[in-house]
């Protein structure tokens, strides 16, 4: 198996080919600058991987780089500016695509736009493969199981990341989508995605969190792949508020001054956890929690087992939602080898008409997510 990854020189890039060099598996390196390019792959214990350069500006020189690979690992943010271009070198090139954005709106356009291509090509595109992205779907797809038909889901988000800032790329990414950021992104409902639709979870316990906190709307990637498989009327991201406020901070200065990304230990300090809360049509709901330590490892990880299982699985082609394209039980059982937790919890009908659960942990309108 070969598998290539673009912006391999990048935190994260260095870090996926660092996870596909200790699973054994062939890599090439592509970018645009060899000289970052074999000194990542030297850094990352791949000195003997293939590197190989293009640019996103010349299609037929992107899927030339491809060619050969069973599948391609983009790394290369902001999403919104260069991930279309390497979706279709990829497709043009006959690869499995995964890549690690975190950008909804770029995620809803690939979704929106390639499924014929890919299916067309025969390969299978599935974005938004990071430690967000894949596990809130999985979550949600299994807690909606539980107690379908489900009226409402809402998906929640929390890092914390031992005082560490994240990495450049990561707040490059917010600056290019700064107003999806602060404005909250899209929401499901009844069959359509739409801005500014009023959030309706207010606050929200996150498992360990002492607690509930102000949440505010979010632009979460599972908001535009949830509704891909789960048919709720209903879907909605949140965060804590403090997310949102942190992220309406970010200047350019800001990020030019940072670092590539926090140290080693600092990352592996870092947790994220996922809730996805599902509210059947007979008032019983189901809460799912994903939660591992360090966000980038964990990115390298997810990105490293999507592609993998892609070429030897297979999926169906066209662009799937991550649990159209994977056993989510199957992959969540596999995250927990590399340190992560997951929990699904039913409980039955009891909410008054606010929403408040006898017992719950928060004001009617939280997120019922109990401590751990
Ligand atoms: N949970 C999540 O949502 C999550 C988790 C992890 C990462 N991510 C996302 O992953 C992305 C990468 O993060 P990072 O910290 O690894 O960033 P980074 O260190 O800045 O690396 C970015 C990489 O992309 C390449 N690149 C950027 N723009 C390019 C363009 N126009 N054409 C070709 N190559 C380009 C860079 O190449 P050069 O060196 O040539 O500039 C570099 O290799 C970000 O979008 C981040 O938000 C998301």
């Amino acid at each position: 198996m070969k598998i290539a990854v673009y912006g391999a020189n990048g935190y994260t890039g260095r870090l996926v080919v660092a996870e596909l060099s200790r699973r054994g598996i062939g890599t090439v390196l592509v970018g645009r600058g060899l000289a970052r390019l074999r000194e990542a792959a030297a850094e990352a214990a791949a000195a003997e991987a293939e590197t190989r350069v293009a640019g996103v500006d010349d299609t037929a020189a992107l899927a030339g780089a491809f060619r050969g690979c069973d599948a391609v690992i983009n790394c290369a943010g902001p999403f919104v500016a260069s991930g279309e271009a390497v979706v279709r070198a990829a497709i043009r090139a006959g690869c499995h695509y995964v890549d690690i954005a975190g950008e909804q709106l770029y995620l809803k356009r690939i979704h929106d736009t390639f499924a014929a291509e890919a299916a067309n090509a025969g390969v299978t595109v599935v974005p938004g493969v990071n430690d967000d992205g894949l596990p809130s779907d999985l979550i949600a797809h299994l807690a909606a199981r539980r107690v379908a038909p489900v009226t409402e889901l809402v998906i929640a988000l929390d890092l914390t990341r031992g005082g560490a800032a994240p990495s450049r790329g990561t707040l490059r990414s917010a600056l290019a989508n700064l107003g999806t950021l602060t404005g909250g992104g899209l929401t499901f409902r009844d069959g359509d995605w739409l801005p500014d639709v009023p959030v309706r979870r207010t606050s929200v316990v996150f498992p360990c969190g002492p607690e509930p906190v102000p949440a505010a709307r979010f632009p979460l990637p599972g908001v535009v792949t949830v509704p891909r498989h789960v048919p709720a009327r209903y879907v909605e991201g949140v965060v804590g508020a403090d997310l949102v406020a942190a992220f309406s901070a970010v200047t350019p200065e800001l990020v030019d001054g940072l670092p590539d990304g926090p140290s080693e230990d600092a990352r592996l300090g870092g947790r994220w956890t996922v809730v996805a809360e599902a509210t059947g049509r007979d008032g019983r709901s189901a809460r799912g929690v994903v939660s591992a330590p360090d966000t980038y490892g964990s990115t390298a990880v997810i990105a490293v087992e999507s592609a993998r299982r892609l070429v030897v699985d297979g999926a169906e082609p066209g662009v799937p939602a991550p649990a159209q394209a994977y056993d989510p039980t199957g992959f969540l059982d596999f995250l927990t080898g590399h340190g992560a937790t997951w929990t699904l919890e039913v409980e039955p009908a009891g909410r008054d008409e606010a929403g408040a659960v006898p017992g719950g942990t928060g004001p009617p309108g939280t997120a019922r997510v109990r401590s751990c």
